[in-house]
């Protein structure tokens, strides 16, 4: 590829971008493959394969570790979005998205003068949202995986139990917290004495393996109407939680018609809402696929990545007047996704707009998380993304049970047009309603070929896993990358508000003067998304996790 990259500067003096240095050689597997932002949610998942259990146990298996290695990103108190392309050619999109609890209401984040009360929506029992994981996995597992919770389960209770050494992506998430500001819970299960752990430092929470035994043994009926789900009423009601028993007792997870589009020659599978992610991906695509991007052509240079950026500030904007739950409110999703549609959104291609220049004008009428991704020998595909949203969520732990919250509160629109934790802003569409989801990011995401699984994808990384899981996905599909080179590449991101294009900090000083040029506020981003891919051809599997969070794959 570098090769490649080197000759096209010499033949038509575009100056591309470089492979970020990093990148491993791509692994291969023939009977399976894990892809994880954590190597012992990987190992874990390979184990379970390996030991004959198909793609939908392994996901148990995976998404359960994570909650303990990683529970800085997900976790039990959390929720998330699985598609399963089963082997016989379905397609199953599980929404498990916390739900706000019955008593939440639109004004809960604001203060008498109609003010946003800084940090109510992010920490703190009222940040709270009702969790979905194990019902979405308890879903699954008995739909389409063939093994028991009690045995998927032992992986995650052993390293809850026994610890496990904290890898860097748990000490700076630490860290950023020990600056910004924590609770006492937060230290007491995740600190040593009052500071962040370091690196190689052992991590358990026993309180949590007594709750996963309990589950094991007992079942998710635990969690949402038996002895975890009083305590965590009690705390709620201690502490100004809006969360009752009814709440958990009510939550199901819900059965989702797969979002689908096309890219040149691939058939798109991905998250439809309460995800912004599967509109936003398709209408970028959409977009693209009016410019003819390769190497020989556009490069990858300033010229290309404007039209990037234009079609990501096109897509947000749209992101950012329409989307919300599709069970509260009117979203028009199949113009939001055409072809038609895309064709009317321009793009100069000398320079970027104002903001009013995006989206809307054109419609007739849109960190945390973790993703995983597993191929089995059978033919089942699974990509999932699971989070408690921010780093450690809402800070809150439930007493007794080592149960680490979300706060996936604050990605409503607290206050319709103000912008939230990252940045995004929403309108009506996506404010708080009783039992509404608020709008997320991210975006599970399978592709076809000829009708055969080519590519599972997704991301963690708040609105980043968006541009995260399209840059990867334009990577393979128009730059021919290997599937390393694809997730490692050097990757940019706007959203239209804030009116910034994040670059990261290997673009080249000369493509970034041309951005700026152009008119564009670039900004070095100083986090990016993670991405988790699988190609499969020829029957091989091919994964790639991404190293700006140091997972990796596993397979046999
Ligand atoms: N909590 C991040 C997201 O769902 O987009």
């Amino acid at each position: 590829m570098l090769k490649k990259i080197s000759l096209t500067i010499s033949l038509f003096f575009v100056v591309n971008l470089k492979v970020k240095s990093a990148v491993r050689e791509p692994v291969s597997y023939k009977n399976g493959i894990v892809v994880s932002d954590n190597y012992l949610a990987s190992m874990a998942g390979k184990d379970v394969l390996k030991n004959g259990g198909n793609a939908i146990d392994a996901a148990v298996a995976t998404s359960l570790v994570l909650s303990v290695v990683r529970n800085q990103s997900t976790g039990i108190g959390g929720g998330g979005f699985m598609i399963i392309r089963t082997s016989k050619g379905e397609d199953i999109v599980i929404d498990y998205r916390e739900v706000a609890p019955k008593k939440a209401y639109r004004e809960m984040y604001l203060d008498k003068n109609g003010n946003v009360i800084p940090n109510l929506s992010t920490v703190g029992y009222k940040s709270i949202a009702v969790p979905g994981l194990l019902s979405g996995l308890d879903y699954a597992l008995k739909n389409y995986g063939t093994k028991s919770f009690k045995e998927l389960s032992s992986y995650a209770i052993k390293y809850a139990e026994n610890g496990f050494k904290v890898d860097k992506h748990f000490v700076v998430a630490s860290e950023t917290l020990y600056k910004r500001g924590y609770t006492k819970d937060l230290a007491n299960t995740f600190f040593s004495n009052g500071k962040p752990k370091k690196i190689g430092d052992i991590q358990k929470n026993i309180d949590l393996a007594k709750t996963l035994k309990i589950i094991s043994e007992k079942g998710i009926s635990e969690f949402y109407n038996g002895s975890i789900a009083d305590k965590i009423e009690k705390a709620m009601k201690i502490n100004g939680g809006l969360i009752t028993k009814e709440d958990l007792k009510n939550y199901k997870p819900k059965i989702r018609k797969a979002l689908k589009g096309s890219y040149r020659n691939y058939e798109i599978i991905t998250m439809p809402p309460p995800s912004s992610g599967g509109i936003v991906l398709l209408e970028i695509l959409n977009i693209l696929e009016n410019y003819n991007i390769s190497w020989n052509s556009i490069g990858y240079g300033s010229e290309f990545l404007h039209i990037l950026a234009e079609a990501m500030k096109h897509a947000y904007s749209d992101r950012a007047e329409y989307l919300g739950d599709t069970d509260f409110v009117n979203v028009p999703i199949n113009q939001l996704i055409s072809k038609e549609y895309a064709k009317k959104l321009k793009i100069n291609i000398e320079k970027t707009m104002e903001n009013n220049f995006y989206g809307k004008k054109y419609l007739n009428d849109d960190s945390g998380t973790t993703h995983f991704c597993i191929a089995d020998k059978y033919g089942n595909i699974v990509s999932a993304t699971e989070t408690i949203n921010t780093y450690f969520g809402s800070q809150v732990i439930i007493p007794e049970t080592g149960i680490l919250m979300n706060n996936e509160m604050d990605d409503f629109s607290s206050s319709p047009g103000k912008p939230n934790a990252f940045g995004l802003i929403g309108n009506e569409n996506n404010s708080i309603q009783p039992l509404k989801k608020p709008l997320s990011s991210m975006t599970p995401t399978i592709i076809l070929k000829d009708n055969k699984p080519f590519m599972a994808v997704g991301a963690s990384g708040g609105p980043r896993i968006i541009t995260g899981t399209l840059q990867t996905i334009i990577n393979v599909i128009d730059f021919g990358m290997n599937i390393e080179e694809a997730v490692s590449f050097s990757r940019i991101h706007h959203q239209w508000f804030p009116n910034k294009l994040f670059v990261e900090k290997e673009i080249p000083i000369d493509v970034i003067n041309n951005l700026k040029a152009k008119g564009h506020e670039v900004v070095i981003s100083s986090g990016e998304s993670a991405v988790q891919a699988i190609l499969i051809k020829n029957n091989i599997f091919t994964g790639a996790s991404d190293p700006r969070k140091g997972g990796m794959p596993d397979g046999y």
